[in-house]
């Protein structure tokens, strides 16, 4: 390329950034471009496949249309072994004569930094850096919105988002970080195109959810078009925009169609040679005299960020890669302030973290989530606990902190209080005290607030004590849950389970169970029976169903019309379980038909006879339902919860409903034992944000069998040793 016919040589350029007027842009001719690297999923396979001669062909049509358009085109000069320096629109932000010089991700492309500089610098720009560490590739990141005094931002592939702070400060704009999640499209104007009047060209599915909104939200739908996936990799947004033309590769009849509405004329230039490496027109220019739009009054960023540390055995647990995973995946940014992780197996780890997050809203979101991962709050920073004041029956104050199943304790009048009735889901709801009385919070569920209460909004002032140990134990069931389940471990796992059982009861626990139908249909009522006559049922909750089959069961010797001793369907059983509902609604009730002499066997006949409390809550599927079955949700909710108090261990039994309804209600440190015939329910319901559960794969008839065999020899054996 002949530099010297279009280009000044550096150094005798005009000491003064270009003025407001004609658009005026920096290209570098691609006399050493070529693909010798790869950094983005388009340079892969293509190293070393460009085309010289064809690359400056197509690169010389694109500078003599913008130059056509009526667009100023200064040159950079090529330099040997820097093939992506063509890509200038990477060399920093050009804004009102003030330059803040790019810091690529990659050290391929770091080498161009200094010639970026130098540029800038004897161009007569005022540059300014950014920290090290704080990477951000320029114009191909940060486009200045051609209607609203405001910058959008892309990062999360190459620009950080702590970037933002800085982009906000040096230019005294507000900045709207948006998150790029698709590797093709890893430089926002690659995805992203702000025009004339506010105007937008953009494909959504290159930005993660909460960015999509914000461009809904900040662009109104006729002012923002979207376009397609196949435009979007012919990089129709990738255009120059100069007068009422748009320069660009290619794209659709039909998105030129749409852009004719917007009076716009598209200008094809083929750039294929540039599309190898990821690139085309608009990043093979860099605009250096964008114009403002009048000042606007909005902070400059909502950028916030925050400490957070964290102890625990975060290395063997895998915690530390959730961690780290929740805050990318949350559309956060971290820094890592201090680690020193634990020697041995047995030390813990300790981490300190800076959190970054595009808006207050979205740090407090993801800092609950930090927490319940038993996350700290720096300790310095600790402040009373915000509160807002219930102002309607049954609603929650927009931001309400929800409640997890670990123990947690809320900053009040400076001191801790420990909230009581712990569970997930709930908010907080703080009484102040005053005078004699203390302080108190406890947990309250929504419909259950009152006007005039006072909850706790956002994170501050709260302290959750999720416990690393629980962590590593469940780290452990995970992996029996990922391991295929032998007979030999279900073996193990009921031992296991037994002697935890004789334990609870020994010190006068209480041990509740949570079976489905399946129960019955699988021959486990004899054994549940049973252990019920043993004393190691304290409460039953269930639904309709299983008291249903149950009782057709004990009356009529089938199950949903099967008989289960010879395992074959009777002619016409299936009306059995509506005769066994029918008259059990004669009787009045399950404990009227026992009193009667009507009911003589089976699950619930064992519960009425040695008055062991239970709960049958309804559904929408249920026949009858029978006289006992709460259809009111709300009661039936109450009375599981209150059953469930002071529960040390929940057996939960192939019913994927009421397990998750009870492990909802149940704090942490509660055992919990889920067995399932399908190892996905087993484990979904083991692993649901929590604790310490174990999650059994097998038959529930088989299992109820096993452990009151277990059960049986365990107490054998302590009799023999009285
Ligand atoms: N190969 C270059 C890279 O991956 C292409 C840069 C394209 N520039 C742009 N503004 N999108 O960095």
């Amino acid at each position: 390329m002949a530099t010297q016919e279009t280009g000044h040589a550096q150094g005798a350029a005009p000491a003064t950034p270009p003025a407001a007027g004609r658009a005026a842009y920096l290209m570098c001719p691609p006399d050493f471009y070529a693909i010798d690297y790869v950094i983005n999923p388009w340079m892969e396979g293509n190293v070393g496949r460009t085309c010289p001669e064809a690359a400056t062909g197509q690169w010389r049509r694109l500078y003599d249309r913008i130059r056509g358009e009526g667009g100023e085109v200064e040159l950079l000069r090529p330099v040997p072994g820097r093939p992506d320096l063509v890509f200038t629109a990477n060399a920093g932000l050009a804004l009102g004569g003030k330059a803040l010089a790019a810091h690529f991700r990659h050290r391929e492309r770091q080498a161009e930094e200094p010639i970026y500089k130098e540029w800038f610098e004897g161009r007569g720009f005022e540059v300014v850096e950014l920290p090290r560490g704080i990477y951000f590739e320029g114009a191909g990141d940060a486009l200045p919105d051609r209607g609203a005094d405001l910058l959008w931002l892309g990062y999360g592939i190459r620009t950080v988002l702590d970037a933002c702070v800085y982009v906000a400060e040096e230019f005294d704009i507000e900045v709207v970080p948006l998150r790029l999640v698709d590797p093709r499209f890893y430089h926002l104007d690659t995805c992203l195109a702000p025009l004339a009047g506010g105007r937008m060209l953009y494909y959504p599915a290159a930005f993660d959810e909460r960015s999509r909104r914000l461009i809904e939200t900040r662009v109104s739908a006729d002012r923002r078009l979207a376009v397609g996936e196949l435009d979007a990799l012919h990089f129709a947004c990738n255009c120059v925009e100069i007068g009422s033309t748009l320069i660009l590769h290619d794209c659709s009849e039909a998105l030129e169609r749409r852009l004719a509405e917007w009076d716009y004329a598209v200008a094809r230039i083929t750039l294929s040679e540039f599309l190898l490496a990821g690139g085309s027109a608009r990043c093979l220019c860099l605009r250096l005299n964008e114009g403002r739009a009048p000042r606007a009054a909005a902070p400059r960023t909502e950028y916030a960020r925050r400490t957070v540390s964290f102890q625990g055995h975060l290395l063997d647990s895998g915690l530390l890669a959730e961690v780290l995973d929740l805050i990318t995946r949350g559309g956060g940014t971290f820094e890592t302030l201090e680690f020193r992780p634990g020697p041995r197996h047995e030390d813990p780890s300790y981490l300190r973290l800076a959190i970054g997050a595009p808006t207050a809203g979205a740090l407090d979101q993801l800092l609950a989530h930090l927490m319940q991962q038993g996350g700290r709050l720096d300790e310095g920073e600790r402040q009373p606990a915000q509160l807002a004041v219930v102002e309607q029956d049954g609603v929650a104050p927009e931001d309400f902190y929800s409640t997890t199943i670990y123990p947690t304790d809320v900053c009040v009048g400076g001191g801790w209080v420990r909230v009581s009735g712990q569970r997930m889901d709930g908010v907080i709801v703080v009484d102040e005290g005053g005078g004699d009385s203390a302080a108190t919070a406890r947990v309250v569920l929504m419909r259950d607030l009152r006007r005039g209460q006072k909850v706790v909004v956002g994170v501050e002032g709260l302290r959750v004590h999720a416990t690393t140990e629980a962590r590593e134990e469940r780290g452990e069931f995970r992996f029996m849950a990922s391991a295929v389940s032998s007979e030999r471990r279900v073996e193990q796992a009921v031992e296991a389970i037994a002697w935890e059982m004789r334990q609870i009861r020994r010190r006068g626990g209480r041990i509740v169970w949570v079976p489905g139908p399946v129960v019955v249909h699988t021959g486990g009522i004899p054994y549940l029976c049973e252990l019920a006559r043993r004393g190691y049922v304290q409460a039953v909750l269930a639904g309709n169903a299983l008291a249903v089959h149950d009782i057709e069961l004990a009356l009529y010797g089938t199950s949903l019309g099967v008989d289960l001793r010879r395992g074959v369907a009777l002619h016409g059983g299936h009306r059995h379980h509506l005769k066994a509902i029918n008259a059990i609604r004669r009787c009045g009730g399950i404990a009227a038909a026992v009193g009667q002499g009507m009911l003589g066997g089976g699950l619930m006949y064992e519960l009425v006879r040695h008055r062991i409390p239970f709960s049958l809550a309804g559904s929408i599927r249920d026949d009858g339902p029978l006289p006992e079955t709460r259809m009111n949700l709300i009661d039936a909710q109450a009375e599981y919860a209150r059953l469930l108090e002071g529960a040390e261990m929940i057996m939960m039994l192939s019913t994927m409903l009421h397990s998750i309804g009870v492990g909802n209600m149940t704090p942490a440190g509660v055992k919990m034992v889920c067995v399932d015939i399908n190892p996905a329910v087993a484990t979904k319901l083991a692993d649901r944000g929590s604790f310490e559960s174990r999650p059994v794969v097998t038959d529930v008839g088989l299992f109820l069998n096993l452990l009151a065999r277990k059960i049986e020899s365990l107490e054998a054996e302590s009799r023999q040793g009285e």
